[in-house]
């Protein structure tokens, strides 16, 4: 566990030239100018220092799987799911834990310190499950891995699937995962969530459902979801993933809609780079942007994170790991321009998801852990337009990943200068 003290930082709740100590790995003091002490120290030079970044959506079982076995033509999110089925029989351990460890190395150096993955329990083998229950441990000293049985092909609809999703929890998969909306019928969507929630419940674990990902706007698993939470009294702990259908859903229904939502305590999670791609496929013109009404819950009081969903793979051909470049993408989709809106959007990638998850001694006050990236931006709103460079990733109080500052050098006619950006 590492002691350190960081000059001259910017918080992103609007705090400026902070300092901040870091004893055995915990914040232990944050305050103006702290004496000066015989610790290693960074100056941070008046740039934005954040908890880390937190992915509440991912696939890590599929990512960086671009090509394999072939590319998705039609770029639908159904030919991503049959192309998924055709990859499926001839996944490896070894591959997949391979093309795992490199996402997540590339999540560290850009600040993103923790990611919920769903994982397809539909093969019966469970490759992927032990393959990312492996990962998990391998990254646990420096990235918190929380895992998701996802029955991708359908609980009901996939013959073994409640059997493997039971297997999966107990081989250490943390969180139960549903599609209700890619059964069979809409009674056996809903008939889905009962089952899976009633099964949470018992067990004590935390649901994160793909609900609704459609742009039929009579998909309204979403309103069960919220209904089985309530009654089994599972506030704060099951989340609805996508609810794209939502966009397209009549406004009055909405308007009864969202109260029940925030009182059942169910969080919800927009995949903007996924949810712009591959929602109204169908459509011609106008074309219906897809993602689910991410102000207007907020507004209401529910909890929504961006996630990344997935980084080039059967559905996605494009992404790095950066949250900023999900957060950007969201706060346009969104139109959520306004200076306090843009703040929501950088929260919707790092205290939001943290919230959702569950992360313990998260966060930026005494006690918690001394998980920081430094951006090279001011503040969120600069870094939310640049996406710049993460100079310095820290965990626990120890730098992990460190990026020098890229400045282009201009050479003009009658002019040499430096450019970089900030304003
Ligand atoms: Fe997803």
């Amino acid at each position: 566990m590492n002691d350190l003290l960081i000059r001259n930082a910017n918080l992103a709740d609007g705090r400026t030239g902070v300092d901040i100590l870091v004893r055995q790995g915990r914040i232990a003091h944050i305050d103006r100018q702290i004496v000066a002490t015989d610790l290693p120290e960074i100056d941070a030079q008046g740039n934005l220092l954040t908890s880390p970044f937190v992915d509440a959506h991912f696939h890590m079982d599929a990512v960086l799987s671009y090509g394999l076995p072939r590319v998705n033509q039609s770029g639908t999110l159904l030919e991503g799911i049959a192309l998924w089925g055709e990859l499926k029989p001839s996944l490896t351990q070894e591959a997949l834990i391979s093309r795992a460890m490199q996402y997540c190395e590339w999540a560290v150096a850009k600040g993103l310190l923790a990611i919920r993955s769903h994982v397809d329990i539909c093969d019966d083998r469970l490759l992927a499950v032990e393959a990312l229950v492996e990962v998990k441990r391998r990254v646990a000293p420096y990235l918190d891995l929380q895992l998701v049985a996802f029955p991708q092909d359908g609980l009901l609809r996939s013959k073994n699937a409640f059997n493997n999703l039971k297997k999966a929890i107990a081989m250490g998969v943390d969180v139960v995962g549903g599609i209700p909306h890619f059964e069979r019928t809409m009674a056996d969507g809903a008939e889905s969530i009962r089952i899976l929630c009633e099964f949470a419940a018992e067990k004590g674990l935390r649901v994160d459902m793909h609900c609704d990902e459609s742009d039929d706007p009579l998909s309204r698993h979403i309103e069960t979801l919220a209904f089985h939470s309530q009654r089994l009294g599972m506030q704060g702990r099951v989340t609805g993933s996508h609810l794209t259908s939502m966009h397209s859903m009549d406004n009055y229904y909405v308007s009864k809609l969202l109260p029940l939502i925030r009182e059942a305590g169910v969080a919800a999670i927009a995949n903007p780079l996924i949810n712009i791609t591959l929602q109204g496929r169908h459509d011609t013109y106008p074309k219906r942007r897809g993602m689910t009404r991410v102000p207007e819950m907020i507004a209401a009081g529910i909890d929504v994170a961006f996630g990344h969903d997935c980084v080039m793979d059967p559905w996605y051909s494009l992404g790095s790991g950066d949250m900023l470049e999900v957060a950007h993408m969201g706060l346009h989709v969104a139109q959520m321009t306004g200076q306090a809106a843009m703040r929501q959007c950088f929260d919707a990638v790092t205290s939001t998801p943290a919230r959702i998850l569950g992360l313990e001694n998260y966060g930026l006050a005494p006690g918690c852990h001394a998980d920081f990236v430094i951006l090279d931006a001011r503040d969120p709103i600069e870094a939310l337009r640049l996406r710049p460079v993460r100079r310095y990733v820290i965990r626990r109080g120890a730098v992990i990943s460190e990026t020098p500052q890229p400045v282009a050098t201009l050479s003009l006619p009658g002019r040499q200068c430096q450019v970089n950006f900030r304003h």
